[in-house]
């Protein structure tokens, strides 16, 4: 169980850090609260406390029992958070003061240190501010930028802490295990679009949530993660190179100009197989007979990867309907890729919008069959399974 200590100042945003440890708490880790004085006086330590099952380290001088507290709360921590922080603390922590639990703390901690302020906007743009972020970041603290908008204040501008998500995604980014480090990994997710004209294109239902979950996963493993992107709705991940395409061709050629480099390449985009033979610059009006439209091959992106890769370990997907094993297996040969994730768009809670998968996993001369899990640990099976493949 990972350890995660978490700050709180005295900020109205501290309504959401309880929000936050609820959701920390179903993710296993094992939660430690300080507090500042201020921020006992927005919220009482008795809400953290039994979030976390319990007692809140408030007082630097309690004299109950005779550790150290602030020395040894922090021990064999994997995260240290402030969520909310404020202004003071930033100051504090960029001049090294140790006035406060949190404070305090923060000073003999070890562990990767996150802080996610939250104040007015005035605050946080004031210089003063901003030289004590620099001076933070230069001492290796990771920020959590504030989002723009209506501030408690009554001002409008940046200074809200940050969505809630985006400390989560931060926190598992810290906390992991980085054996991906110094490693490229170039990851195609979502549909592409053909277009017919300026009003119509042919396109498939992938939602991309694969490969993004697959990027983020690399990215939290510490590799240096480009993903290709054809049209989704998804959020673009922090700490990735996202690249926006549109057709099978614009997607190949931007994975051309990657896959040089690359340790990995994972191929989840599902690629048009076509494209219309010619693009109508106005808008096709109807007409009252039939018609037809005709298409022409597109590149196959993996195809091309297989026969030209040197160092890269390269990953197909394959979404089929029938003799799905055979007809996966014929993939993984004829594109030559190192492993091929198969999926059967017929089985429950696997294929395209879900936010689950069910696969096999088919390597040269092996299948495993996985259970049905969600996109996000699928993610990291097809990771960790590449690894191995490589020998790492
Ligand atoms: N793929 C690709 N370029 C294409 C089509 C597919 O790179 N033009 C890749 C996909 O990203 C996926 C794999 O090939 O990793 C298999 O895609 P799939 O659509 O299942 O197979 P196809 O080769 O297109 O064969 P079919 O549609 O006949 O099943």
């Amino acid at each position: 169980m990972k350890k995660i200590i978490i700050g709180i100042t005295g900020s109205i945003a501290i309504y959401k850090t309880c929000d936050l440890i609820s959701q920390l708490k179903k993710k296993n880790y094992d939660i430690e609260v300080i507090m500042t004085e201020n921020a006992t006086r927005f919220i009482n330590p008795l809400t953290f406390g039994s979030l976390i099952g319990k007692p809140v380290f408030t007082d630097d001088f309690d004299e109950t029992g005779y550790q150290i507290k602030h020395i040894h709360i922090v021990e064999n921590a994997s995260c240290f958070i402030i969520v909310p922080a404020t202004a003071n603390i930033i100051a504090k922590i960029a001049n090294g003061i140790a006035d406060d639990p949190v404070s305090s703390a923060f000073l003999a901690a070890t562990c990767p240190k996150i802080i996610a302020p939250a104040m007015n906007v005035h605050m946080y743009e004031n210089t003063a501010t901003q030289k004590n972020i620099e001076i933070c970041r230069s001492y290796h603290i990771h920020f959590i930028e504030p989002a723009v908008g209506h501030l408690a204040c009554g001002y409008e501008g940046k200074g809200h802490l940050a969505p809630l998500e985006d400390i989560l995604e931060y926190i598992e980014y810290v906390t992991s295990e980085h054996p991906l480090k110094g490693k490229h990994v170039l990851v195609s997710a979502g549909p592409t679009q053909e277009a017919l004209d300026p009003v119509r294109y042919i396109t498939n239902h992938s939602s991309g949530k694969m490969g993004y979950a697959i990027a983020v996963a690399a990215r939290n493993w510490g590799a240096h993660v480009t993903l290709i992107s054809g049209p989704t709705n998804l959020k673009k991940p922090f700490g990735v190179d996202v690249i926006d395409v549109i057709s099978a061709n614009d997607m190949f050629e931007r994975i051309k100009d990657f896959m040089d480099f690359q340790d990995y390449i994972i191929m989840s985009a599902a690629v048009g197989d076509y494209r219309p033979v010619s693009y109508s610059h106005h808008k096709i009006k109807k007409k009252d007979h039939e018609m037809v439209i005709q298409v022409e091959k597109n590149p196959d992106i993996l195809a091309y990867l297989g026969q030209h890769k040197n160092r890269q370990t390269i990953c197909g997907f394959a979404m089929e309907t029938e003799n799905v094993i055979d007809n996966a297996r014929k993939k993984f040969t004829e594109k030559n890729c190192d492993l091929i994730v198969v999926n059967d768009l017929f089985e429950d809670g696997a294929g395209f919008q879900n936010d689950t998968n069910k696969v096999a996993l088919i390597t040269k001369h092996f299948v495993d069959y996985l259970h049905l899990m969600s996109k996000e640990e699928l993610a990291y099976r097809i990771i960790d399974k590449l690894i191995k493949i490589k020998g790492e």
